[in-house]
């Protein structure tokens, strides 16, 4: 299958930190079709071999392991072009045209990893170039809007230009190899089926923690904060993933019907509950791997006294059949004690012990980063006679070294399926309006709501109101268990 793929946004961060990077690694791989063209394109002028030594130099700041030697670069480098492009300008949208029909390959994706103000710009002018026919799919990176009203408009844009099936709204968690895991665990085998739901399961925890502050991105982070930035997307696709029903097959519309129907069952917040069920805190000054660090309000390009949250723990339910009355804690942040993404299902305890003081409950823990992997505590004997004891144990499946050969990155994984035309793991424009739906009283009452953020040392777990949130219910995250 021959492709093209176009980068907007060509010397961006994204594209040079993330996007090249895991083409490259599908290329060394052997995974990504052989004969495809690669072009960035962005506002400088600039040759082809300048680029491409831009590109090689850049890849100096990639993880080791994933660098090119001088031989493999050169051989990737003879994919990709470059060409300079003003979005504003019809005429190199035109241009792109003939760039792209000099070969006429049977797929061209178009990867907007732009500020996403320009998206109905420059899918407006892809309409009017006539780069909309069946072959062309558009890759949209998040933040996807900025609330309700701008995702909806957004989403108008494209769907005027583009059918559902040719946009690719990529939401990288969903590429992560243990998301994967979790749709093959639970429809795959019949083991936790019978167990997945109210009457087996006490509670629900979805981690995302990171270790790194804000970085260079001061300015985009705090007109985003984590609420948009990290739950309305990453942590409510994973919520889904792990409420929805089984799909009758493995197709993209199958499963996204099942995602959005647990997005719609999603508790509605209002001012109240949102005062008493979510956390939003900020960092100050503290450690990062024994390190001392600055605040938020300290970092580059953040303006002084900032409400934006860079931590956001909450309390939902999904209200259906199967979940009613089970509690799903979500919690994401910056400068965090680890990073640490997971999820836990924390069963019910026996409902009758013979083993007095041991009824510790089972917990299946789904490990997402840093390593991949799946964990499942029990409790065993331990000793003999008098001595005999119960004592947590867990079968631990280390994905990264069973499957160590055929382990895929997030983007990787996510670009291949763009050219291949899959659309399993992206996300549909109705799912994520609704997940603007249900975040925005929540961004509503924060707004009125003059007190801010909750302060917390950088290198801890967040302010304490997160740990009181789950205790409330007589739970506890998973590091206090
Ligand atoms: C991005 C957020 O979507 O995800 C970043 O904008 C965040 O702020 C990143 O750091 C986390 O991704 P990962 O894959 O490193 O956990």
């Amino acid at each position: 299958m021959s492709f093209d793929l176009v980068f907007f946004g060509g010397t961006g961060d994204l594209t040079w930190r993330k996007l090249m990077p895991a083409l490259f690694q599908a290329f060394r791989h052997g995974k990504l079709p052989a004969g495809g063209r690669i072009l960035a394109v962005a506002r400088d002028e600039q040759s082809d071999d300048k680029y491409r030594a831009w590109l090689k130099d850049r890849f100096q700041e990639v993880e080791g392991a994933k660098r090119p030697t001088d031989e493999e670069f050169a051989r990737f480098a003879d994919m990709l072009h470059y060409r300079r492009m003003d979005l504003s300008q019809p005429e190199h949208y035109a241009k792109l045209k003939t760039w792209l029909e000099e070969r006429n390959a049977d797929t061209a994706v178009l990867y907007l990893a732009t500020s996403p103000h320009l998206f109905p710009q420059i899918c407006e002018q892809l309409g009017v170039a006539g780069l909309n026919t069946p072959r062309i799919r558009v890759v949209l990176e998040k933040p996807l809007g900025h609330d309700l009203k701008s995702a909806q408009e957004i989403n108008r844009v494209v769907r005027s230009v583009f059918s559902e099936t040719q946009a690719f709204r990529i939401d990288h968690y969903l590429g992560k190899p243990s998301v994967q895991n979790l749709m093959a665990l639970r429809f795959g085998n019949a083991l936790f089926e019978p167990l997945w739901r109210r009457e087996s399961i006490a509670n629900i925890q979805i981690t995302l923690a990171e270790a790194i502050g804000v970085g260079t991105r001061g300015d985009f982070y705090d007109r985003t904060g984590a609420l948009r930035d990290m739950v309305q997307n990453h942590a409510l696709q994973l919520l889904t993933m792990i409420a929805m029903e089984p799909p009758s097959r493995n197709d993209a519309d199958a499963i996204r019907d099942e995602k959005l129907k647990v997005l719609r069952s999603l508790k509605p917040f209002t001012e109240e509950s949102v005062g008493r069920d979510v956390v939003r805190g900020q960092y100050r000054a503290g450690t990062a791997g024994g390190q001392p660090v600055v605040g938020y309000s300290q970092e580059v390009k953040v303006p002084a006294g900032s409400q934006c949250e860079t931590f956001v723990a909450l309390r939902t339910e999904v209200q259906n059949w199967r979940w009613a009355g089970v509690p799903f804690y979500l919690r994401t942040g910056k400068r965090l004690a680890a990073r640490d993404a997971q999820i836990v299902v924390n069963f019910r305890p026996t409902p009758h012990s013979i083993f007095p003081g041991h009824n510790q409950p089972n917990k299946l823990v789904i490990n997402l980063q840093p390593e991949d992997g799946l964990e499942l505590h029990l409790l065993a004997a331990k000793g003999t006679g008098q001595q005999e004891q119960l004592a947590p144990v867990s079968l631990d499946l280390d994905f990264d070294k069973a499957f160590a050969e055929n382990r895929v990155g997030a983007y990787e994984r996510l670009l291949l399926d763009a050219i291949a035309g899959r659309l399993n793991l992206f996300v549909r424009s109705d799912e994520q309006e609704q997940a603007w739906r249900w975040v925005e009283p929540i961004l509503d009452a924060w707004s009125k709501d003059t007190t801010g953020p909750r302060p917390y040392a950088a290198g801890t777990w967040g302010p304490a109101a997160a740990s009181a949130l789950v205790a409330r219910d007589g739970f506890a995250w998973s590091e206090e268990q």
